[in-house]
């Protein structure tokens, strides 16, 4: 009797562990589920196209202060000599996060692979963008045409704008070169528009909302349609995330292979420990600067 009333209770809780593991697999799974009716298009020419909340309020703010953290770092690191101090790459309001930093970003990169249905391996950096009252992006292409640019995974394909924020005014992302249709799509009241953002197609911020346009036609020649602003910002501050994506692995260096060389002998050692994920800053590189074990960590 003892042993079958045991045997039970064993079997109960393997039944409770059994739906504990399915419950936690089903919430994991949700974090990375696209849902294709929410992405609207907003342009054919160029190809644009809205997801609204694509974000969660969580992964608006880890970026938020994943940015706010290095921003800070990089004041103190400025002033290091050295290595560490070459291999940051921000602008005065902006820094890039490493790809798969952690597990919320790594979350939302294959959000916007399934998305996009372009290989995470194509993208570049998250980049995180702060617009204070007044700040704006001039008109211009995403899409490069010097060679040194395009090195690293060919053209842009494709960008895709993450807002973090709800901005009161201004603050749009314009397509000025758009073809108009009848229809916006999104229900934008002009009233709620600025000056800047009635110049075109545009999108209000919002936080969560994602934008996607491509620089590229589908026969990968660049398209002028893709022409796009940031407009001032009128009220409030704006914090936007930037993936660009491109034809190719962005990771793997094209051209020069007797390029490829580590520069520091302990490489192959911290490739083994898992740096190259860990501190690809530092190891691979980011846009603007070649890594110093881009031979350990394959990426040439
Ligand atoms: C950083 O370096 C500059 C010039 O070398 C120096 O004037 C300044 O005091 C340093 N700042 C800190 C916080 O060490
Ligand atoms: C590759 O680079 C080396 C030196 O860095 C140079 O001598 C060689 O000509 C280059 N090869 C090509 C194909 O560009
Ligand atoms: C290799 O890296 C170590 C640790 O950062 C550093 O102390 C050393 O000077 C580096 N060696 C070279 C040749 O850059």
């Amino acid at each position: 009797m003892r042993s079958a009333s045991s045997k039970s209770s064993l079997l109960v809780l393997v039944v409770v562990l059994l739906l504990l593991t399915l419950l936690y697999d089903h919430n994991s799974c949700n974090a990375s589920l696209i849902d294709p009716t929410k992405s609207k298009q907003i342009s054919w020419k160029p190809r644009a196209f809205v997801y609204r909340g694509f974000l969660t309020d969580q992964e608006c703010d880890h970026l938020i202060s994943l940015a706010k953290s290095e921003l800070k770092r990089s004041q103190v690191a400025d002033n290091l000599s050295g290595k560490s101090t070459l291999s940051e790459v921000r602008t005065s309001s902006g820094m890039f996060i490493a790809k798969g930093k952690d597990s919320i970003v790594s979350g939302i990169e294959d959000k916007l692979a399934a998305w996009t249905f372009l290989p995470k391996e194509n993208g570049e950096d998250i980049q995180v963008l702060r617009y204070e009252h007044g700040q704006k992006y001039d008109p211009h292409y995403d899409y490069f045409t010097d060679k040194v640019n395009i090195a690293r995974g060919g053209h842009r394909i494709a960008t895709v704008l993450m807002y973090l924020t709800d901005v009161v005014k201004g603050g749009e992302t314009v397509f000025p070169a758009a073809e108009e249709t009848s229809h916006r799509g999104l229900n934008i009241m002009d009233e709620d528009l600025s000056d800047c953002g009635r110049r075109g197609i545009a999108v209000k911020p919002r936080r969560g909302d994602a934008l996607l346009f491509f620089s590229l036609h589908p026969d990968a020649t660049t398209d002028p349609n893709s022409l796009h602003a940031g407009c001032p910002v009128i009220e409030g501050e704006k914090w936007s995330a930037t993936k660009w994506i491109h034809v190719a692995h962005f990771d793997k260096i094209y051209g020069n292979d007797s390029d490829c060389k580590d520069q520091n002998d302990s490489c192959e050692r911290w490739a083994a420990l898992g740096e190259c994920t860990k501190n690809s800053e530092y190891m691979v590189g980011t846009t603007d600067l070649p890594g110093y074990c881009r031979r350990s960590c394959n990426v040439c």
